[in-house]
């Protein structure tokens, strides 16, 4: 079986970013991101501060504004409207979720979606939907950098994607049906409310599970040889560990690895892409909004992103 080593790709585009960013501060141009987070919900607490820190290792300005848990949506929506408008700031990132008394979707449309580097404002999720994307969700872009940097055919293929998430799964099984060379393949979107789930994942070739239950997926599940991405990252009890907790991921490892033909672990598989993404989509920002030519140099990215080293972005 192959390991999809997500950990050592995202370090290479690190490094790719890295290059883009010390071009455009060479121009006068420093990549900016806004990181708001609300409350203090551990997990987020965690990803919020990896995404500061892989900012300030490639050169891109990053603040971290913590907002108290029980602020309200009036006061949310300000302090988004206000980063809107901070030309130092190229992107911003709320972090989800949100406390449950604040409304997620306004919260999401106060972000100008020139700035919306998560790629989840509606005008934005309508641009990939009809097949023009022009932010795509990290973790969805993680994951298809990852099918094509490991060679395996997405076109024609029967892809089984788990779970409808705005964040993941849905923007997923849109780029994968789109009608792109690096997707074109025929996208089975499965839910907790469909029957008779397994046989759809027998069917499948790729199978991306989305969904954070802990191993729930076995490799008696999946086709012989098939594919397993597995974004899910889940916490369990563990008393042997110093924090008390391991992650896990959706699919049950050692069943899984025997069965698939490559597969992504957890960690260092599909998480560590989401932040890498997360760098490409900020400088992206950046160079569209500043009119900066392009500076990435990777193939995989630039024919996802339709975007040529050198060349202005359209
Ligand atoms: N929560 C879980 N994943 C994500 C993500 O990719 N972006 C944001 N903003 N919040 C998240």
């Amino acid at each position: 079986m192959q390991l999809i080593d997500g950990k050592a790709v995202a370090q290479e585009i690190r490094e790719k970013v890295k290059k883009a960013v010390e071009e455009a501060v060479k121009e006068g141009i420093t990549p900016g991101l806004a990181v708001v987070l609300v409350g203090d919900n551990p997990a987020s607490k965690i990803y919020v501060s990896s995404k500061a820190r892989v900012s300030r290792e490639l050169g891109i300005y990053s603040e971290t504004i913590t907002l108290p848990g029980d602020i309200s949506q009036k006061e949310l929506e300000d302090v988004l409207k206000n980063l809107n408008s901070e030309k130092r700031f190229h992107g911003i990132l709320l972090q989800l979720p949100l406390p449950p008394q604040l409304d997620e979707e306004r919260a999401i449309e106060s972000i100008s979606p020139e700035k919306d580097v998560d790629g989840f404002h509606p005008v934005n999720m309508g641009y990939l939907s009809r097949g023009h994307p022009r932010f795509i969700p990290c973790t969805p872009l993680g994951v298809l950098y990852l099918l094509h940097r490991y060679n395996i055919p997405v076109e024609g293929s029967s892809v089984s994607v788990l779970g409808r998430s705005n964040i993941v799964g849905r923007p997923l099984s849109i780029l994968l049906s789109l009608k792109k060379p690096w997707a074109n393949a025929a996208v089975t979107l499965l839910h907790s409310r469909v029957k008779d789930l397994k046989r759809h994942l027998k069917d499948a070739d790729i199978v991306i599970s989305a969904v954070g239950r802990p191993e729930m997926l076995r490799g008696e599940d999946i086709k012989d040889g098939a594919v397993a991405i597995d974004v899910g990252i889940n916490r369990v009890e563990d008393p042997a560990k110093e924090k008390g907790y391991r992650l896990v991921g959706d699919f049950h490892w050692e069943s899984i690895s025997e069965k698939a033909s490559a597969a992504t672990p957890v960690p260092g598989g599909v998480g560590p892409m989401t932040v890498a993404m997360l760098m490409v989509n900020t400088y992206l920002a950046s160079a569209r909004v500043e009119g900066i030519p392009w500076g990435i140099d990777d193939n995989i990215l630039n024919s996802i992103l339709e975007t040529k080293k050198g060349e202005k972005i359209g």
